[in-house]
Parts: C-alpha cells; structure tokens; sequence
C-alpha cells in the first residue's frame, strides 16, 4: 500500500502539520505501508490552458498526457501511484489555494472514470483508433482520500467553499473520501499543537483513511462537535436554491434534493436514487460524458453550417472592440 499526504500549505507551517499528524494514524493502521509527503508550495504547476491536446491524443488512440513541461506531471505520477491520500490546502480567499485548483483542472480531464472508459469502449469497438488494452488503467484504480482544509479564521464562515472545493481533487477517478475536515483559528503556526482534539481527529481520519481502502463498510470519519453535512454524499452544507420550487441541488454532488420546514428548521431529503448519480459515482460522471457528446452533436452542425458568417463575424467583432473599446 502506498499511502501519500499532498500539502499545498507553506512548508511546516499548519497544512504541513495537520497533513502529518493524519500521515501518522494512516502508518499507525498500515506499518508495511510506504508513506510519502509532498509540499507543493515551491513546485511550478501552470494552468490548464484549455488547448485539449489530452483529448485530442486520447482520441487518436494515443495516451493522454499534458503536453505542457512544468512540476504537474512529477505531482500527477505522485496521485497516481497511490493507494491512500490526505491532501490539505490552506483557505485563501474562501477556497483552497489556486495552486490546488490549477492541479485539479489539469489532473480532472486525465482521470475522468467515466470518458476515459466511453473512449476505451470505442476503441474496442473500432470507431476510435488504438489499443484499448494499452491503456493504464491504474489510474483509474480504487483510492480513498481524506480532505483537511486550513482557515485562519476563528469560524466556518470565512472558510466556507473550502472542504467543498476540495473534493473536486477526487471525484473523477472516484476516490472514496473518507472525511474532510475545516480546520479553523488556523492564523497562527503551530496552533494545532495546542489542540488535541484537533491532533487526535487528524490521527483518526488518517487512520479511517486506510481502514476505508481496506473495506468497503468503514464509514466516513465524523468528528464528534462539528457540524454535520446536509449532502449525504459529500457532507456538505451548501446548497443551491432553484428558484420557484422546492428543489435545491448539491453544488458538489450535482444531485437534486427536496428542502422543507420542519419545526421551524430547514431539512433537505436526496432521495437514493439522486445519491447515486452524485458526480463521483460511475452514473454522474456518464451523465456528463453523454452530456459532452449531445453537445457537439447539436452545435456541431449549426457551426459547420455557419462557418463562413461566424468567421466573418468574429473577426469583425474583435476589430471592432480594437477600433472602439481597447483604444
Ligand atoms: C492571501 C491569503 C488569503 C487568506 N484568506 C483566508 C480566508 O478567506 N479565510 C480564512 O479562514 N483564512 C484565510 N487565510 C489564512 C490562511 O488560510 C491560514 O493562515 C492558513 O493557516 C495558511 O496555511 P499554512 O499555514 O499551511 O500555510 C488567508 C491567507 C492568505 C495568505
């Protein structure tokens, strides 16, 4: 087993520290494991530029890596090879760091579980070029993952897209999380030490972390006075209200639940089956691939019909903004 603690925090600061202290309960439950920590705070990891080159390369029957040469492809192989994360970000601004985001936007389109598999079927079918049984699909094996999210300030409040945000690390390969916790009055370095509770949660998460990998009926790790998650999927508590009815979604999972009152406090149901076309599980990601695919069925068309008008068009609009606007 091969277990990795990943911190987009400042070295040995409380990122470094709490990502540790888990890293100590997964040894606890795994001593033959090999455990590895990265601070990524001195990697380069550029953006995802959005050129589609690991689609378009995956599509030519090739393998779909990132054509751009910085510190991401060291950190990916990292991800990939292990069987156990614990990764950490500290909150800047509401979020995680954007050094995680931009990892994630770069790892996601790599290791979707389910359009890696709709190109894979294709090329056995022959519609695609390549060898479908060349393809690693260790990238795509079973992970459990554990999210700490590190705030400064002293409530949930100013950390509050923080844990959410997060599990955008794990879900198109369908890693299992196993907790995430918001660790907040993280301000000062060193504050965890002053906190056992904290130390013995990370300790426990770690170790629930490996215990999950090694069965599937271990439950996520729920710290004892911290408030619990409405989604029950990903035990979050945020919401999005759909206007002029009583359906709200989970803006992590993308499932639809149905919010009413109940002795003067709200209550969200999600039914089973929204749980089980939540974004992480194999029926969400489809959705999305199918999503994908009608879209360029319907635009597709409508541009090859227009090409001439929309070129022309375009380029008269970006002259146009020169001539008036960008002055
Ligand atoms: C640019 C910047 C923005 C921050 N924004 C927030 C914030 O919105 N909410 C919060 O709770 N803490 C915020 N913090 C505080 C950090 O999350 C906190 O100090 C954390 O411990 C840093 O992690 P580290 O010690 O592992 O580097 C911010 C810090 C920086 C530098």
């Amino acid at each position: 087993m091969k277990i990795l603690g990943l911190s987009f925090g400042k070295k040995n600061a409380n990122t470094d520290i709490l990502v540790k202290e888990a890293l100590f309960g997964a040894r606890e439950a795994a001593p033959e494991a090999e455990v590895n920590f990265i601070n990524t705070v001195n990697l380069n990891i550029g953006r995802c530029r959005g050129c589609g080159a690991c689609s378009t390369q995956l599509e030519k029957g090739k393998d779909n890596v990132c054509i751009f040469k910085d510190d991401f492809q060291a950190l990916e192989d990292e991800v990939r090879a292990a069987d156990v994360l614990i990764v950490g970000a500290p909150v800047y601004v509401l979020q995680p760091v954007g050094q995680f985001k931009d990892f994630v936007d770069r790892f996601y389109c790599r290791h979707d579980y389910s359009a890696i598999n709709w190109v894979l079927d294709k090329r056995r079918s022959g519609e695609m070029p390549g060898n479908a049984e060349d393809f690693p699909m260790e990238r795509l094996k079973k992970r459990t993952v554990s999210y700490i999210s590190v705030g400064g300030a002293t409530t949930d409040n100013w950390t509050s897209m923080g844990t959410a945000s997060l599990h955008l690390f794990g879900f198109p390969p369908m890693m299992k999380v196993m907790g995430n916790y918001n660790a907040n009055s993280m301000g000062t370095v060193g504050n965890p030490y002053l906190d056992d509770q904290l130390i013995a949660d990370m300790h426990e998460m770690g170790k629930r972390t490996v215990l999950g990998y090694r069965d599937d009926a271990v439950s996520f790790f729920e710290p004892e006075g911290k408030p619990q998650g409405v989604c029950p999927v990903c035990r979050q508590r945020l919401i999005t209200i759909l206007p002029g009815t009583t359906t709200v979604e989970c803006p992590v999972c993308g499932i639809e639940g149905e919010l009413s009152i109940k002795d003067n406090a709200v209550h969200v149901e999600f039914s089973e089956a929204q749980q089980n076309r939540a974004r992480g599980t194999f029926a969400g990601l489809r959705e999305h691939t199918t999503e994908i695919q009608s879209f360029g069925g319907i635009c597709g068309p409508k541009i090859m019909a227009n090409k001439e008008k929309l070129d022309a068009l375009m380029d008269e609009r970006i002259k146009k903004f020169d001539e008036t606007v960008n002055r």
